[in-house]
């Protein structure tokens, strides 16, 4: 390593941002953020960043009141002669739109990216939910590293599930799940998904009724309104297998996800800590970590 790094953290990753920052041996920074009486942002870095590698570490699962504040954060440090700009969001968000499927829609996926790069000097995040896009760099102009959680998910099967069988709810899913299942030896299909809404799905799943005998496990990258994840309960239910744990990467949770999921049948559900939530039994601090010290090398 060359400069100093300072590590800061943004919209409550406090534990993730320490966990980072004592895994890459360096010293975490004081960022004091809060809102004016109208709610504009006010910002100011309480150690000092010139000469250093300014280090970001964003919950970025809400976006949308957190955008302006993460982009003055790494306008300012910049101005303040800050060496280099990392962003490590572990989710990223704004990758689901990555195609304009009504004339007039914004493709924000592309607008955000934008907008990051004019900002930041690189990128590290876990398992961006890459469809119609085959990488990062086909959006983001600037060094993006794409961390995978897939070890780590291996090892909480291994540890936590008997004779699992793993099962993604959608197309896209295959990613996630084939490296998990291979890392983790054990049998994997996916589902087809059909989405009519933001909140109308239809998954139409693989033949089920010859896995009885294992511990059905689904598994996806991002839990939002959790219908994709209830709609996959409800086949795997029906197929005469015990009620599925449910997996995700990004605890998003959008409204009563969390509790629905439950409702439906879920037999738990367990995230990774790229988002905070008390569904966190998976982490990936050191995954990340790993990602940070080898784009500093
Ligand atoms: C999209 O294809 C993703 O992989 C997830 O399946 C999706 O974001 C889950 O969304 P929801 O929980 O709202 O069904």
């Amino acid at each position: 390593m060359t400069t100093p790094a300072l590590v800061f953290e943004l919209f409550g990753h406090a534990a993730l941002a320490d966990d980072i920052a004592r895994r890459c041996g360096v010293e975490r920074g004081r960022l004091l953020l809060r809102r004016f009486p109208d709610e504009e942002s006010y910002l100011r870095y309480e150690d000092e960043v010139a000469e250093r590698d300014v280090v970001l570490v964003c919950n970025l699962a809400r976006p949308d009141p957190h955008i302006p504040a993460l982009l003055f954060a790494a306008a300012t440090a910049r101005e303040l002669g800050a060496r280099s700009v990392t962003l490590v969001a572990p989710y990223l968000p704004y990758m689901r739109q990555d195609h304009r499927f009504n004339c007039g829609e914004a493709l924000t996926s592309r607008v955000f990216a934008r907008l990051v790069c004019d900002h930041v000097d690189a990128l590290i995040t876990m398992d961006p939910h890459l469809h119609r896009y085959s990488a990062l760099a086909d959006i983001y102009t600037v060094p993006a590293t794409r961390a995978c959680s897939a070890p780590a998910v291996a090892e909480w099967l291994r540890a936590h599930v008997e004779r699992p069988f793993l099962l993604g709810p959608d197309a896209e899913s295959e990613q996630w799940v084939s490296a998990v299942a291979r890392l983790a030896d054990v049998p994997w299909r996916v589902s087809q998904k059909t989405r009519s809404g933001d909140r109308e799905v239809a998954v139409a799943v693989p033949e089920l009724a010859s896995w009885r005998d294992r511990t059905p496990v689904i598994l996806d990258d991002i839990i939002s309104s959790g219908r994709t994840m209830m709609e996959a309960v409800r086949h795997v239910r029906a197929a005469g297998l015990p009620a599925p744990w449910c997996v995700a990467v990004h605890a998003v949770f959008a409204g009563e996800a969390y509790d629905a999921l439950l409702e439906a049948g879920a037999h738990g559900i367990v995230t990774t800590d790229t988002l905070p939530h008390a569904s966190n039994a998976i982490g990936v601090g050191a995954i990340l970590a790993d990602a940070l010290l080898r784009h500093r090398r």
